[in-house]
């Protein structure tokens, strides 16, 4: 019996002890005066399927998240819009050590699952499990305040975009690799992440340096 209770134990605890191996990353605060002219960051924009695996330095992956999905008025609103301001889009960020939740309001990574990820993400391009950090985009669809399961999906599937195309013009103006991505092991992500049954993942970003021609 003994027994038995240290095995259950050890299942249902596993997954918590593995956050708990990754530390909280603070953020430091957006650079707002870098990148292009949003028009030539616009004539940039383009999907690049590959780029250099060395990390993105501190301040590039700071920017990066608050261009995506960061806090940019003082009542909490984002740096991209929600259907209704419901905020339904969380950021999942995937290293090679593992994955952390972008807390917008706090400017910190917190830790979700030690682990490298980035091969559930890739889906067969392999390119994907290379890349210093993958965005993953996740809409939780019971975040809307009405009862419409269909509408609710199609405005997660709209916000996460929204986010993903501040991902791709941030990193346009800036001189970043990035293509948004639907494939991914969706079942797979949904598990290790502890999604719940309402959490969609919309699409990902893997981003890095562009590879030196
Ligand atoms: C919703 C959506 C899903 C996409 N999924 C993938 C994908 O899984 N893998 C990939 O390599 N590119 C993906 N792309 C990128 C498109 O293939 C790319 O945007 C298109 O070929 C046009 O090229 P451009 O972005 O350089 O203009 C996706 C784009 C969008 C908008």
């Amino acid at each position: 019996m003994k027994n038995a209770l240290l095995i259950l134990a050890a299942i249902f605890l596993a997954p918590l002890a593995q956050a708990q191996e990754l530390k909280e990353i603070k953020l430091n605060a957006p650079d707002k005066n870098r990148g292009t002219a949003v028009m030539t960051a616009l004539a940039n924009r383009a999907s690049v399927r590959a780029m250099d695996s060395r990390p993105l330095s501190h301040q590039d992956l700071s920017d990066l998240l608050w261009a995506a999905y960061g806090v940019n008025r003082p009542d909490g609103r984002r740096t991209a819009p929600t259907a209704k301001n419901d905020q339904d889009i969380d950021l999942y960020v995937a290293l090679p050590a593992g994955a952390y939740l972008y807390d917008a309001p706090n400017n910190l990574l917190k830790p979700v699952v030690s682990g490298d990820i980035r091969p559930l993400l890739a889906a067969g391009q392999e390119f994907v499990k290379s890349a210093p950090v993958v965005l993953l985009i996740v809409s939780d669809y019971s975040r809307f305040r009405m009862n419409d399961p269909d509408l609710s999906r199609l405005w997660g599937a709209m916000d996460g975009g929204i986010v993903s195309q501040n991902i791709n013009i941030f990193c346009a103006a800036v001189g970043l690799a990035t293509v948004p991505r639907a494939y991914m092991d969706q079942p797979k992500l949904k598990e290790i992440l502890h999604l719940s049954a309402t959490q969609l993942p919309i699409l990902n970003n893997p981003v890095g340096y562009p590879l030196v021609k």
